[in-house]
């Protein structure tokens, strides 16, 4: 008998679950700064063919700390920390105009794997963010200038007439970046990584910076 049919799936939803039987994390094996860390994590779910390996959740809040969170890509990442783009007039744009800190976290399921980050972000240079605005592919730079992303738009043809208009404007010129669209990176204080395992007793280790140390701990999970 199917169950689906005596049952709804919003019924249903509490009994998805699954054993995670993959690897555990041995902290000797842990890199002593967890960007390295993040780097041997991401190296093995590239490896693993996780789909968008570099999608992240990225949540802000107002100065007085209303939340909010949507999904990024994350565009580079070393010692000073991790780099998104986004429209600066957006809502997360004048969220983090106005409140620094910001979290983000990864979630590669084909590994059973999880990396919280927190910290505070803060905008990269307009070089930087010229330099990656020139390497994308023109269609995402017209994209990105006609968006004035998270305003009221009245209808996906005044979207497409924007992009028609730009188009025909720049056609064989050069397409400026928008002074409102740029990068940000966020600076680490706290990087959690987690890793399912069978029972329930999963693996976490917290790195997190104390007098420009970073301090390593496991935690109950
Ligand atoms: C897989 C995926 C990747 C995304 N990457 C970006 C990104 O890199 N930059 C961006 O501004 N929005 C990206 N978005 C769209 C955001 O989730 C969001 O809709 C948009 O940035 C507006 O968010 P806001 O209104 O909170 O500012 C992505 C969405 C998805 C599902």
């Amino acid at each position: 008998m199917n169950p689906f049919k005596k049952k709804s799936l919003r019924q249903l939803v509490a009994n998805f679950r699954n054993e995670y039987l993959v690897h555990g994390i041995d902290e000797s094996t842990l890199k002593d700064n967890p960007i390295d860390q993040f780097e041997v994590w991401f190296q093995e779910a590239v490896k693993s063919k996780v789909p968008e390996p570099n999608a992240m959740h990225l949540a802000t809040a107002t100065r007085d700390g209303k939340p909010s969170g949507r999904v990024m890509l994350l565009k580079g990442f070393d010692d000073s920390g991790f780099v998104f783009y986004t429209n600066y007039e957006s809502r997360k744009g004048e969220e983090l105009a106005s409140n620094s800190q910001a979290a983000i976290t990864f979630l590669w399921l084909e590994l059973f794997r999880q990396v919280r980050i927190e910290g505070t972000v803060t905008k990269v240079s307009e070089t930087e963010s010229n330099t990656y605005f020139h390497s994308r592919p023109r269609t995402s730079q017209l994209g990105a200038l006609v968006s004035r992303q998270s305003k009221p738009l009245s209808s996906r043809k005044e979207l497409e007439a924007h992009f028609a208009a730009a188009e025909k404007e720049y056609s064989g010129k050069e397409i400026p970046r928008p002074e409102g669209w740029g990068g940000f990176c966020l600076k680490p204080v706290m990087v959690e990584f987690w890793q399912g395992r069978a029972s329930r007793l999963h693996d976490r280790i917290v790195y997190s910076l104390q007098q420009e140390t970073w301090i390593k701990q496991r935690l109950f999970p």
